[in-house]
């Protein structure tokens, strides 16, 4: 049986989940209006993904019997100063995701909850890989900055990426 208060903190991580994908969409139409529509792909997919974690999260609740209360989710930036600016903002972004997992995980470890601790195991591993992502962009686009060609050929990179739900990544 989940406590109020873990099912208040996953309620909560939802919202956080939903601004997350709010905040990528943000980011993502800056980068269609300089027309970088591959960067500007891989901030869209990053949202989808965003929805799905927070889906997850839904179906958690759902099955655990608690009960769900939608959050409030914040308008998110849309001013940018440049392209490193927003992924800095995003790996930001990502480790603030992590702490807040953590801060859920801890609570049900506390409680002995658990089904919810094997629960967010998934989002442990999901928010390593999201940080490690996030860390690489940064240095690519420090290496890109400034170099034209470069970040032609960056953009054509992050314009590959898809979303694929079933890969759960
Ligand atoms: Fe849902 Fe990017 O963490």
């Amino acid at each position: 049986m989940i406590s109020q208060k873990i099912a208040q903190l996953i309620n909560s991580q939802i919202a956080k989940e939903q601004y997350a994908a709010q905040y990528y969409l943000s980011m993502s139409a800056w980068f269609y209006a300089k027309d970088l529509d591959g960067i500007a792909n891989y901030f869209r997919v990053q949202s989808k993904e965003e929805l799905m974690h927070a889906d997850k999260m839904f179906d958690y609740l759902v099955d655990v019997g608690a009960e769900i209360v939608p959050g409030e989710i914040p308008q998110p930036p849309h001013q940018f100063a440049d392209a490193k600016d927003i992924f800095e903002k995003a790996l930001e972004h990502e480790k603030v995701v992590t702490q807040s997992i953590f801060h859920i995980l801890k609570n049900a470890n506390d409680e002995g909850d658990f089904a919810t601790v094997s629960f967010l195991q998934w989002f442990v591993n999901e928010q390593v890989e999201e940080e490690a992502n996030a860390s690489q962009l940064v240095t690519k686009i420090n290496m890109v900055s400034g170099n034209p060609s470069a970040l032609y050929l960056f953009d054509q990179e992050l314009g590959q990426r898809v979303f694929s739900p079933d890969t759960e990544n």
